[in-house]
C-alpha cells in the first residue's frame, strides 16, 4: 500500500506551440508524503505550474497518472472527482489578481463553500469567521473589498479561501513571491503554523531558492518539463548532483523575484527554454559545463536514477562531476 498522499507517475502534458507541440511536462514522476512540504524549483517555463494544474485537474494530462489519497484521479467518476478535488487547493502568486474585486471578503472566502453546497448561510458565516481567525485577520475585514487590503492581507484571504473546504493538500504556486520581504516572512510563518495545526501537505513552487530552502523538506528541480534532480533539502543545497541545480544555486538570489527570475534564466544560458531542444541526448547538454561535448550526453537521454543507491535522484550521466562545494546561496530567512 502506498503511503504517499500524492503520487504522480510519468505525467505528460503538451501544449500547441509555434514550432509544434511544447512538452510542458515531459514524463514527471514524484510522490509527496502526508504532512510534507515538497519544494519545486526551476526557471520560468520549466513546467512547474503545468504540473500543478494537472494535479488540480484544471487541465487534463495527455498521459500518466495522478493518484491522490489512493484514488486515481483519471479514473474517478465525475461526482467523486468533485469531492476529491475539494481536498486539493491552490494559492496563487498575485493575491489581488486572484480575488474578485467586486465581492466582499466574506463572500470570497465563502465561495468554495457555496460552490460545494456546504452548510446553511449561518454555518457558512460562522466558518468564514473561523477562517479569518485562522489566518489571523480581524473579523471586521469580512465586510471590506479586496482593494482595501494590503498585499499581505489579500494573501491571507486567498489562504483562508483555499482552506474553506478543509483540504489536506495545498499547492502554493509562487504564493509569497510578490510580497515584500517582511510580509513574506509573516506569510511563511503563517503557512508553517497552519501546516502544523491542520496537518497540511504543501507543494511549494518557487523561484526563490532561499525560501524553498527554508520551507521544504524535499526539493525537486525541473528543467524543460523534466524532473532533473530530487533530493532532501540538505543534500540538494549542500551536495547538488545535477549541473543545472548547481547553476541555480550559484545564481545569487536577489530580493526582487522578477530579477531573481532573470538571473536564473541568465544562469541557465538565457533565452526561451522551450526553443532549443536537442534532437537527441540530454536536453540540458547545450548549456551543460559537464557534458556539452560528451558523446554519451549527445546521444542518450539520462533517466532519473539514484546514483550508488543514494537518496538523491538525478538525471545526469555524470552525477559525480558536479562539484559538491558549498553553494553560494545565502539564506536570508534561515537566521530567524
Ligand atoms: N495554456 C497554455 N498554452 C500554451 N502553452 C502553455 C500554456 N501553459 C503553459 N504553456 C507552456 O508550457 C511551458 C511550461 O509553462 P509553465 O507555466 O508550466 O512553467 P512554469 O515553470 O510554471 O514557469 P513560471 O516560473 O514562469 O511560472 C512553457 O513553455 C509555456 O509557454
Ligand atoms: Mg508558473
Amino acid at each position: 500500500m502506498n503511503t504517499s498522499l500524492l503520487t504522480v507517475t510519468d505525467l505528460v502534458k503538451t501544449y500547441p506551440g509555434r514550432g509544434g507541440p511544447v512538452r510542458a511536462v515531459d514524463g514527471v514522476s514524484l510522490d509527496i508524503a502526508p504532512g510534507e512540504t515538497y519544494g519545486l524549483v526551476g526557471e520560468s517555463g520549466s513546467g512547474k505550474s503545468t504540473l500543478a494544474r494537472c494535479v488540480l485537474r484544471f487541465t487534463r494530462a495527455d498521459s500518466g497518472t495522478i493518484e491522490f489519497a489512493g484514488h486515481d484521479l483519471g479514473r474517478l467518476p465525475e461526482r467523486e472527482l468533485r469531492r476529491l478535488r475539494a481536498r486539493i487547493q491552490i494559492v496563487f502568486q498575485h493575491p489581488h489578481g486572484s480575488l474578485n474585486r467586486r465581492h466582499a471578503i466574506a463572500d470570497i472566502i465563502a465561495a468554495p463553500l457555496v460552490a460545494h453546497r456546504t452548510g446553511s448561510r449561518e454555518a457558512r458565516a460562522a466558518r468564514v469567521r473561523e477562517l479569518l481567525d485562522l489566518v489571523q485577520l480581524p473579523a471586521a475585514i469580512a465586510r471590506r473589498r479586496p482593494r482595501e487590503l494590503s498585499g499581505g492581507q489579500a494573501q491571507r484571504v486567498a489562504i483562508a479561501r483555499a482552506l474553506a473546504l478543509r483540504p489536506e493538500f495545498v499547492v502554493l504556486d509562487e504564493a509569497v513571491s510578490a510580497l515584500d520581504v517582511s510580509v513574506r516572512a509573516q506569510i511563511l510563518n503563517l503557512l508553517a503554523e497552519l501546516q502544523r495545526e491542520l496537518g497540511l501537505t504543501y507543494l511549494f513552487i518557487s523561484h526563490d531558492l532561499a525560501v524553498v530552502r527554508y520551507v521544504a523538506q524535499r526539493v525537486g528541480v525541473m528543467y524543460r518539463g523534466r524532473l532533473v534532480e530530487q533530493a532532501g533539502r540538505a543534500d540538494l543545497f549542500g551536495a547538488p548532483r545535477h549541473p543545472y541545480t548547481r547553476m541555480l544555486l550559484d545564481a545569487v538570489p536577489v530580493a526582487d523575484p522578477g530579477r531573481q527570475r532573470e538571473r536564473m534564466a541568465a544562469a541557465a544560458g538565457g533565452g526561451d527554454p522551450a526553443d532549443d531542444t536537442p534532437v537527441t541526448g540530454c536536453r540540458f547538454r547545450p548549456r551543460c559545463p559537464v557534458g556539452r561535448d560528451d558523446a554519451r550526453c549527445a546521444t542518450e537521454d539520462p533517466a532519473l536514477t539514484a546514483p550508488g543507491g543514494s537518496a538523491t535522484l538525478v538525471a545526469c550521466h555524470y552525477p559525480d562531476r558536479t562539484a559538491a562545494g558549498p553553494p553560494s546561496t545565502p539564506s536570508t530567512l534561515e537566521s530567524r
